[in-house]
């Protein structure tokens, strides 16, 4: 077998290895693809924030490029109405359940959720869907960091940190649809459990909600 395929992605040919996500794929060649809940490593990823739709020729519908393998020859649109439509509709659901204070957060300017609005021109405002309002007890347990979930965006980069970089299994999910909400083991304070504070965790967070104490 070839040690690399080629796909067309957005008229441009990328070579990539097979078996490689199309997401990773795209991103490794510098296309942009909006992405939360991705990671690498996953052999199978969620898929759960369904932001990363792609076009693929001959395929009817859109699908996740964070969980369909690369094909030789596959010919991917990062763009088309219906794509677009889509990506809206999950990103407007996901800030319906956010505290969107970006100049009081810790992750203004740097910030996954930024970068989304920015590069798919849609507004960082809560739109057309009415907020949850949901109230969170803030955790800043920790000497080094807190934990604020109302900003969390549900993306699972902590928990995948937490269990495989450190081993430590404190973070976790519970309850399903609109009440999902990011745990840590017997609902303690994150000082109160087996943390060192060795803060993968905090690095893994794409916005707001795990952040350094000292920022
Ligand atoms: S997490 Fe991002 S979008 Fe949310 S308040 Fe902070 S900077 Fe703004
Ligand atoms: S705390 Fe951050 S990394 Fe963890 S699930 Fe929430 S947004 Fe994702
Ligand atoms: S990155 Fe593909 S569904 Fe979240």
């Amino acid at each position: 077998m070839s040690e690399h395929i080629t796909v067309n992605i957005d008229d441009q040919e990328i070579k990539a290895r097979p078996g490689d996500k199309l997401l990773w794929a795209a991103l490794e060649n510098n296309i942009y693809i909006p992405h939360l809940c991705a990671i690498k490593e996953e052999k199978r990823p969620n898929s759960s924030c369904r932001l990363c739709f792609v076009e693929i020729e001959g395929v009817s519908r859109p699908v996740t490029a964070c969980s369909r393998q690369v094909q030789e020859g596959m010919v991917v649109k990062t763009r088309s109405p219906q794509v677009d439509r889509l990506v809206k509709t999950a990103f407007e659901l996901l800030l319906s359940d956010h505290n969107l204070n970006c100049r009081e957060c810790p992750a203004n300017r740097n910030c996954a959720l930024q970068k989304i609005a920015k590069e798919r021109g849609i507004k960082l405002k809560h739109n057309r869907l009415k907020p949850f309002n949901r109230t969170f007890e803030l955790d800043d347990s920790p000497d080094e960091f807190a934990l604020d979930r109302s900003r969390c965006v549900l993306c699972g980069q902590c928990v995948w940190a937490d269990r495989v970089g450190a081993e430590a299994w404190i973070f976790g999910f519970a309850k399903r649809g609109i009440d999902r909400v990011l745990t840590t083991f017997n609902n303690l304070p994150l000082a109160e459990l087996s943390c060192n504070e060795c803060t993968l965790c905090v690095d893994a967070c794409p916005v707001g909600a795990l952040y350094y104490k000292k920022d």
